[in-house]
């Protein structure tokens, strides 16, 4: 049996111990994913943009589909907003694809359309961080460069039975440094990768799945029976609780749409108009005098990180009016992309599109 594995551990041991048995568990059971058969600049960085907040079989439909409308940083830096936040659309976090365009934009004015080799001058581009550099250059590149997101924190915590908090950016230093050191430097993309197989299917957050891991005879967390409860991290903050009342104003121009301010929360898209708090059906009807009718939708809830929205959704039709400052009235032909917090009510809206008939569900 191997000895356990701390910080302190020779490289020699920790290759011998977990980097090249990790590498032996990747061959035998790694995923067949499309940016690992074809491993080129572009199609890791999107790859790693999209799995920043996405479960790979989440993504991967939004990866192909990307792919095949902009195979290319060209493509990609000459598409509308509109059409990038359609392909983005389910995705959430629409600043990274508003960022994706503006690095594009960059590599081909700067860089000749070639991605940079070093983690500063990648770091140097918007929204590209210090793992995703890590992702690019070791994948796409060979380069020995670790790539350390929240899976890996996970694997590399237990493995060397860290109980120091990981949301202190010095410890993960600390882990990005052991990363680093156990990283074989013949394959280092299949090692990262390696890291976040087994972080995501193996090493997982709950129930981790021990008894399989390939690298448990060297997990000091496993022999220490306490992998389950690393990482350490401070208790969660509770969520801020916003009321919101959303709009769904009809007319025979379309829908009204109002574009959100470019700071802040789902900064500069598009969205039912609303208000920050709830209105009653009688407030509404004030807002709206000559409405031809109004009925109150179901409620809906969604969760961002930091804030949940609880939304109260009121159906408005009307005839048409001018179009207010940031609006668009959008036609059922028009492409719009709406972010999921409002999907119950974008539901809602295409089933009474769907059918003139059918009543939409109100209160
Ligand atoms: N999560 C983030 N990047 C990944 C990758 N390249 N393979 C598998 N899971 C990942």
């Amino acid at each position: 049996m191997s000895k356990m594995l701390s910080f302190t551990a020779p490289r020699e041991a920790w290759l011998e111990g977990f980097s090249l048995p990790l590498l032996r568990w990747y061959d035998a059971s790694a995923r067949d994913l499309p940016w690992r058969r074809e491993p080129e600049p572009y199609r890791v960085w999107v790859s790693e943009i999209m799995l920043q907040q996405t479960r790979v079989e989440a993504a991967l439909p939004y990866f192909l589909r990307f792919m095949q409308r902009l195979p290319s940083l060209e493509a990609l830096a000459e598409a509308p907003l509109d059409e990038l936040y359609k392909l983005w659309e389910g995705l959430g976090y629409y600043s990274r694809v508003r960022n994706m365009q503006k690095a594009a934009l960059i590599l081909l004015e700067q860089y000749g359309g070639r991605f940079p080799r070093s983690v500063q001058e990648l770091r140097s581009l918007p929204g590209i961080g210090e793992y995703t550099a890590g992702a690019i250059l070791s994948i796409a590149f060979g380069l020995p460069v670790p790539a350390v997101d929240g899976n890996v924190l996970r694997v590399l915590s237990r493995a060397a039975l860290s109980r120091e908090d990981i949301t202190q950016p010095a410890v993960k230093r600390t882990m990005t440094e052991l990363a680093g050191r156990i990283l074989p430097s013949a394959r280092p993309g299949d090692f990262n990768q390696a890291l976040m197989d087994l972080g995501s299917g193996v090493c997982r957050p709950r129930n981790p799945l021990c008894p399989s891991c390939p690298v448990r005879e060297a997990c000091s967390g496993y022999a220490a029976g306490e992998a389950e409860s690393l990482p350490c991290r401070p208790p969660k903050k509770e969520k801020r609780l916003d009321k919101r009342t959303i709009l769904l104003i009809v007319s025979p121009d379309g829908v009204l749409l109002h574009r959100r301010p470019e700071k802040g929360l789902l900064a500069g898209m598009w969205e039912y108009p609303g208000r920050d708090s709830w209105l009653s059906l009688p407030q509404v009807r004030a807002l709206f005098p000559a409405a031809n009718r109004i009925s109150q939708l179901t409620d809906a809830r969604h969760i961002f990180t930091h804030v949940e929205w609880h939304m109260r959704g009121y159906l408005i039709r009307t005839a048409s009016f001018g179009c207010p400052e940031d609006c668009v009235w959008a036609g059922e032909e028009d492409v719009y992309a709406l972010p999921s917090a409002f999907k119950t009510y974008t539901a809602l809206l295409d089933r009474l599109r769907g059918s003139q008939t059918e009543t939409i569900s109100g209160r």
